[in-house]
């Protein structure tokens, strides 16, 4: 079971769907004794991989000075990492796909992360449409060799804050007390 957990959440629209799921997933942690960081990705600064492999020759460091840095820290010190996004155009958001992309030193300086979930909300009906994102969640998984702890998927919802009073609410706060 995890104790301190990094949860990256990707949503630029404060408060919203995501952001609401996320803090039932913190509820269901904090409550079951364990540290969630959060870092609203869209709100750092936080540039694209350039691919220059400087993190690969220079110990997990990367060349870029923008925020990446702080949230490389956390998950260093994290035995797990959550990634909650929005789903835009069958995939996670730019901003926190951004984030994914600078996990990249991570793979030559590993981090004590044992496990990974997703938390996705979406507009279509469909859980379809989180495909994409799931596969990643499967994909980084198998890469880093993280123990995959599922997800929660909330679809239908269009307006701000219309996951009030869903069971995914629950679902998450399951989640975070059980990961
Ligand atoms: C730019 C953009 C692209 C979107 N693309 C999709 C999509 O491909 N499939 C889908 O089901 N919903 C899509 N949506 C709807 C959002 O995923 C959905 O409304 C979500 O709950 C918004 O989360 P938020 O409240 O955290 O912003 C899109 C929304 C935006 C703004």
């Amino acid at each position: 079971m995890s104790k301190n957990i990094v949860l990256l959440s990707g949503s630029p629209r404060a408060g919203g769907n995501t952001d609401m799921l996320a803090a039932a997933f913190i509820e269901g942690a904090v409550s079951a004794g364990k540290s969630v960081k959060l870092f609203r990705v869209a709100e750092l600064k936080i540039g694209g991989c350039v691919g220059c492999g400087h993190c690969f020759l220079e110990k997990g460091v990367c060349v870029q000075k923008d925020d990446i840095p702080q949230v490389l820290t956390a998950i260093r010190q994290a035995d797990a990492l959550v990634l909650a996004s929005p789903i835009y155009y069958w995939s996670v958001t730019a901003q926190l796909k951004l984030a994914i992309d600078r996990l990249y030193p991570l793979i030559s300086v590993k981090a004590p992360v044992q496990r990974a979930a997703m938390l996705l909300t979406c507009g279509n009906k469909s859980e379809s449409v989180n495909e994409g994102a799931l596969f990643m969640l499967k994909r980084l998984c198998d890469a880093y060799g993280w123990d995959n702890a599922g997800a929660v998927t909330a679809a239908g919802l269009h307006e701000k804050g219309e996951i009030a009073g869903r069971s995914e609410l629950d679902d998450a706060r399951k989640l975070g007390g059980e990961i």
